[in-house]
């Protein structure tokens, strides 16, 4: 371990973070290891970046970005049923698979676990995870297959989350043959004065790097190799928090492989122009997604000539990719977004500090970043209320909440 922590010295030497271990004649022998491990892998090039790029404001602001076109489903006419065939005989032959991105942890709706595990109060208590299981249980019945199942967890959502399934029997689905879990990246949080922080259990304190990695992840871990073992040519990327997203959509594979797409996403109308949703748009260009907390209050609140708003196609976290197009993604890195939150750390005397106010710097990046890479995307227009009931925050909040969510689902499954 010695000779570890003498190289391990001069590379924080270097970068200026040797406060990391200040802490490490505390630990016992198998944390210091797990430590120095840890230090030894963080690209500190790269959080030195990240750190100096938090200085220089929006980054994007000088983009150009301009509407981007779209497909509305339910004005394609006779084209509907051209598309579906195609789609209806790719999902026969086995060729598409579901990802749900679930390593986010259920905060903001004031449940402690994974965000797949939560309930949001139907008679039948089914967890988010179990409701979009069962769209792809009778969807897969429709086409006399079963559809193989990715789930993203985190490292801090991993071992209970696969502990949930197992408990719950994999709602009939068989582990490591039609389902799998994979698990997506993380990244040190840092002060605002760019020191790497140290958490409570005296280890550098990590956060999941945002669904971005997903890329990176599905062909480190090897998923997307399995995927074409299994002859899988398309793949659907969700979110885990709308519980009415379609994970099986004939007309939007058919429209995916007709047009031979690298990307298809879903957008619905956005309800207003404060509503907390990314639109899709295009930037310098090419297919991208503003996000709510970067967009303008004059581009939110523009509007066409029709009164329509001219940035109002609302990202619903769904989209389909090529297999091909994933391992193409996988291989370029995406730039990083900037949060500010609050992190409990150790400070520099070793005391615990808990912040009442955000004191942290968190890096993620957005799976949508990656379309600046491709020309060939499409944007198909779906009905709100077929496909998108998200769960995001408390009921005392009061929208996009559990009230709200349930209720749609209720109205779209004819539940009284
Ligand atoms: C997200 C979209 C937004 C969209 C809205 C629709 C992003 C950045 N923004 O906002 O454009 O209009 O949903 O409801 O996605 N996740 C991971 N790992 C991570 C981070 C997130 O798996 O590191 C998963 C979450 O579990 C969730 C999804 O990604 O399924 C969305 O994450 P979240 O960060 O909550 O995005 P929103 O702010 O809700």
């Amino acid at each position: 371990m010695d000779n570890n922590l003498e190289e391990v010295k001069a590379i924080l030497k270097k970068y200026q973070q040797e406060h990391l271990l200040n802490n490490y004649d505390k630990l016992d022998d198998r944390d210091k290891r797990k430590l120095l491990d840890q230090i030894q892998n963080i690209n500190f090039e790269l959080m030195e970046n990240l750190y100096r790029n938090t200085k220089k404001g929006n980054k994007h602001s000088e983009d150009e970005i301009t509407p981007i076109d779209y497909l509305d489903k339910y004005k394609l006419k006779d084209e509907y049923k051209y598309y579906e065939n195609i789609g209806k005989k790719a999902i026969r032959e086995g060729q598409l698979a579901a990802v749900t991105m679930a390593g986010g942890q259920g905060t903001r709706l004031g449940h402690d676990g994974p965000k797949g595990t939560y309930d949001i109060g139907l008679d039948s208590h089914k967890s988010l995870f179990e409701l979009l299981c069962d769209n792809l249980k009778q969807e897969g019945k429709k086409y006399g297959v079963t559809i193989p199942w990715f789930i993203m967890t985190s490292k801090e959502n991993n071992k209970d989350t696969v502990e949930f399934f197992e408990k719950n029997k994999y709602f009939g689905y068989q582990k490591d043959k039609n389902i799998f879990f994979f698990i997506q990246g993380e990244l040190p949080m840092m002060d605002t004065e760019g020191k790497i922080l140290i958490g409570e259990d005296g280890l550098i304190k990590l956060a999941a790097d945002g669904h971005g990695g997903i890329y990176e992840a599905l062909v480190n871990s090897g998923m997307t190799k399995k995927m074409k073992e299994m002859n899988i040519k398309w793949v659907f990327i969700g979110g885990i928090d709308n519980c009415l997203a379609k994970l099986v959509d004939p007309v939007f594979m058919g429209v995916a492989i007709d047009k031979n797409v690298t990307v298809a996403s879903k957008s619905v109308v956005k309800a207003n122009p404060k509503e907390k949703v990314g639109v899709f748009c295009k930037r310098n260009g090419k297919p991208n997604v503003i996000e709510y907390t970067e967009i303008t209050e004059e581009m939110a609140d523009a509007r066409d000539e029709n009164g329509e708003l001219l940035y109002g196609e609302s990202n619903i976290l769904c989209h389909l990719f090529s297999v091909e197009a994933i391992e193409r993604m996988g291989a370029n890195p995406l730039p990083y977004h900037v949060a500010y939150k609050k992190a409990k750390y150790i400070n520099k005397d070793g005391k615990i500090v808990v912040p009442d106010s955000p004191n942290a710097y968190k890096f993620e990046a957005f799976l949508f970043d990656a379309f600046g890479e491709v020309d060939d995307m499409v944007v198909l227009r779906v009905k709100r209320e077929e496909e998108f009931a998200p769960v995001k925050n408390a009921d005392s909040v009061g929208v996009d909440c559990p009230s709200t969510a349930r209720e749609l689902y209720k109205k779209f499954y004819n539940i009284d």
